[in-house]
């Protein structure tokens, strides 16, 4: 009871406060005598700029529904002439370089992700646990089968330069959470994933953590500028890209980040040339303002409480369902303000709280609610949302320009309800005027769903980890690189 109510604090107070507040209780270290030194992976520091033009094709997003450009027969583009569909040109004479194999084996992938929306069926190599069907799934037959292919063939490296604190794990509790488990997942001997050597991956994580640059470098905050996160990016980047072929051969197109921070869009900024093809995983998906849908990665935003994995699962066949629509949480950020200003403890079905009284069980409010409101705070995401999918609430999305999480292989429109903000005084209409038959369904989908929202350590197939390495896989399976 004692956690969750602390839980409830942390959900009610500001963001910067909560921010603040996470930082405190993750940081042993005194920070205000840490100052950065001008190069932290390098002797020196490299402040190039890589002028190189980007080798990356146009992209094709390959997951998304039949009536789609991703029509089966549609050839995949390729940079260098070859078609990335067909027949293999083999080459038996000569060796293959190891970056043929690697785009091989995309190929392979690519072809048999056609050949599984073709036949409406998959080809694997070992028994499948979960058959992802129905229609929650875009097209259930091409994700599936990109699943497999990612199982059977994905390699990331992680790359090893750098020390502890700024790089190499990351956060692990609270809002942000997600970002250090998935780094700390990724580096972990266990992962599956993991490449032996750099030669033999299709990806490549900086495994810089922007939560802990910001705890380490800005805390207590006097600034906002982000000129020192930029910096120990960039100067990541250009210790890997000076010592390894890897970045320069793609342009940085194949190497990730993943980042729960509010400011990791921003990382780029200062050079944005260098960054142009870079992938970045982020919750905080603005598509109005540096997200980049066929670039970036989308990242759910999770509560994840200390010696937890996330919220609770609540038992889904509870049909109890007493509240029509429930939120609590400060006035942060515009579209919150106008939902309190016109629902604020005005109405019975409607509950809409900026403060819970004491001795209120959050989640439990939530799980007995037939929808959640998530409405965008200070930023678009919200860990409301994967909340609600957990208590099994239908989660209610009130954001503009919000990127949802999986939205490449998921139909969000299935199992949740998008209310944009200019209509928040018709909630109870909307709300009521979805019928029994179509609640339930929804709510039966959300079932399906939760796997995908789930985190386990270590990560098991089709939970929300592997989910986001499958965003980081499609993105890589959308261009080729030239060969020599
Ligand atoms: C910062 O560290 C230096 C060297 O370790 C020390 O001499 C100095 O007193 C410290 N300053 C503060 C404000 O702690
Ligand atoms: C780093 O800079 C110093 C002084 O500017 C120079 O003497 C040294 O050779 C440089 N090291 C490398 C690896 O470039
Ligand atoms: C689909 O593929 C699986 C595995 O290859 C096979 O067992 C099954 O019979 C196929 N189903 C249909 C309808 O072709
Ligand atoms: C990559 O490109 C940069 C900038 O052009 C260059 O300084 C660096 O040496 C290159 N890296 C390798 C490994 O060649
Ligand atoms: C709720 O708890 C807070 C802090 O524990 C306390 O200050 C406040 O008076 C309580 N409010 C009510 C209505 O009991
Ligand atoms: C998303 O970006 C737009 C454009 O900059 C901005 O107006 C909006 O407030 C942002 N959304 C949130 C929730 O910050």
């Amino acid at each position: 009871m004692a956690e969750v109510g602390c839980h409830i604090h942390f959900l009610l107070l500001p963001a910067s406060l909560l921010f603040l507040l996470v930082i405190f209780f993750l940081s042993p270290l005194s920070q205000s005598n840490f100052t950065i030194s001008f190069s932290i992976f390098a002797p020196n520091s490299s402040t190039k700029t890589n002028q190189k033009t980007p080798q990356v094709s146009p992209l094709t997003v390959p997951l998304s529904s039949a009536a789609s450009p991703l029509a089966p027969a549609a050839p995949l583009p390729s940079l260098n002439g070859a078609t990335t569909g067909g027949d293999v040109v083999s080459r038996p004479k000569k060796k293959k370089s190891s970056l043929e194999r690697v785009e091989d084996g995309l190929t392979k992938a690519r072809e048999a992700i056609r050949e599984a929306i073709r036949s409406q069926n998959y080809t694997s190599y070992k028994e499948e646990t979960y058959i992802p069907r129905g229609i929650i799934y875009r097209n259930p037959y091409a994700f599936h089968q990109s699943y497999i292919e990612m199982e059977k063939r994905f390699k990331v490296w992680v790359y090893r330069e750098g020390e502890p604190p700024l790089v190499h794990g990351g956060p692990l509790n609270n809002i942000y959470g997600i970002e250090g488990q998935f780094i700390e997942e990724m580096e972990s001997e266990k992962n599956h994933f993991l490449a032996r050597h750099p030669d033999e991956a299709h990806a490549f994580l900086i495994p810089v953590s922007v939560v802990k640059i910001i705890k380490l470098l800005y805390m207590p905050l006097t600034t906002y500028s982000r000129v020192q996160l930029q910096w120990v990016v960039t100067d990541y980047v250009g210790v890997i890209a000076d010592k390894y072929p890897y970045w320069n051969r793609s342009n940085g197109a194949d190497h990730f980040l993943v980042s729960c921070h509010d400011w990791a869009p921003d990382i780029g900024d200062a050079n944005p040339e260098l960054f142009k093809n870079f992938i970045r995983v982020l919750c905080n998906a603005n598509t109005s303002e540096k997200y980049r849908p066929q670039r970036d990665v989308s990242m759910p935003e999770i509560i994840i409480p200390k010696g937890q994995l996330g919220p609770p699962l609540v038992d889904l066949s509870q049909r109890e369902r007493s509240i029509l629509a429930f939120f609590a949480g400060g006035a942060h950020g515009s579209i919150r303000k106008v939902l309190l200003e016109h629902w604020k403890d005005k109405d019975n079905e409607v509950r809409v709280h900026e403060y819970l009284p004491n001795n209120t069980d959050y989640f439990k409010l939530m799980g007995e609610s037939k929808f959640c409101l998530c409405p965008s705070g200070y930023e678009v995401a919200s860990p409301r949302v994967a909340t609600a999918i957990s208590v099994g609430c239908v989660p209610v999305i009130i954001s503009d320009y919000y990127a949802l999480p999986f939205s490449d292989v998921l139909d969000w429109s299935k199992f949740s309800v998008y209310i944009p903000s200019k209509r928040i005084p018709e909630i109870k209409t909307i709300l009521k005027g979805i019928s029994d038959k179509k609640y339930l369904k929804m709510q039966k989908r959300l079932r399906q769903v939760q796997r995908h929202f789930v985190l386990n350590r270590p990560a098991l197939p089709f939970d929300v980890i592997h989910m986001l390495l499958h965003s980081v896989w499609l993105r890589r399976l959308n261009f080729r690189l030239p060969t020599p």
